[in-house]
């Protein structure tokens, strides 16, 4: 479904290039369920940002099935990333003019799904995540921890084909974040491809794969 090839990412700086990605190789097949560790700095939320269509400033290629991203339009670009990615962010990037209610239905706008629906989609994400007394209230007004679950709410609502997650259970306690792998074990078995980046290497025996990034290199690929 998804394959990098050769993927560098650098900046430059007065003297030197300071590469953030190197010579990066993945191919990851529809349903997968793969976790990226590595210490802070390693390149992990780098890579998301290039997998979910944030950033295009790399060199290499990034095939999404057969096409080619960078053969694409913006509008192509950016209409792929809406109808086929779900992004969890690292700092949750939530609407601050939107109320809880309102950031968690932004997705369902984008595609389409009707007025009803939206609603009871809505209303059991607020449920699950013990969110239903919250939802008129501004992200301002959340805790971190809130804040990371409606940012959750958000990726998820709208089924996306692949679930991107930068450390989404980082300001969660344990049973939240235990609540939210499970979640992600559930859209895992439905098919979702989900890929991760974490901390906590608990998290990681909920997937399918684990890759150890270290200075923007694959150290690891393992099956678990
Ligand atoms: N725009 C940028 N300009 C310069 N350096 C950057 C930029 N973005 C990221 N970096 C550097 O790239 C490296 C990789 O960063 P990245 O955020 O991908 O790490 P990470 O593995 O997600 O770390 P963490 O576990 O702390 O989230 C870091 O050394 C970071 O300082
Ligand atoms: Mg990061």
């Amino acid at each position: 479904m998804i394959q990098l090839k050769e993927i560098d990412k650098y900046i430059e700086s007065r003297f030197q290039r300071i590469f953030l990605l190197k010579g990066i190789h993945l191919e990851i097949k529809e349903g997968e369920f793969l976790t990226l560790m590595g210490p802070s700095g390693a390149g992990k939320s780098t890579l998301l940002n290039i997998l979910g269509l944030l950033d295009e400033e790399y060199e290499g290629d990034y095939f999404f099935g057969e096409k080619n991203i960078r053969s694409m339009k913006e509008r192509e670009r950016s209409s792929l990333h809406k109808s086929e990615f779900g992004y969890i962010f690292q700092a949750y990037h939530l609407i601050d003019e939107l109320t809880v209610y309102e950031n968690i239905e932004t997705p369902l706008l984008y595609r389409k799904v009707s007025s009803s629906e939206r609603k009871s989609i809505i209303a059991e994400l607020l449920d699950r995540f013990n969110m239903v007394a919250k939802k008129d209230l501004f992200p301002a007004q959340l805790s971190g921890g809130q804040q990371q679950l409606v940012g959750i709410a958000r990726a998820i609502a709208g089924r996306p084909r692949v679930l991107l997650a930068d450390e989404p259970t980082g300001n969660l306690h344990s049973a939240q974040a235990k609540e939210i792998m499970e979640v992600f074990q559930e859209l895992h078995r439905e098919g979702t491809t989900i890929i991760q980046a974490t901390h906590a290497r608990e998290n990681a025996d909920y997937g399918s794969r684990l890759i150890n990034l270290l200075d923007g290199k694959i150290e690891s690929d393992e099956k678990i």
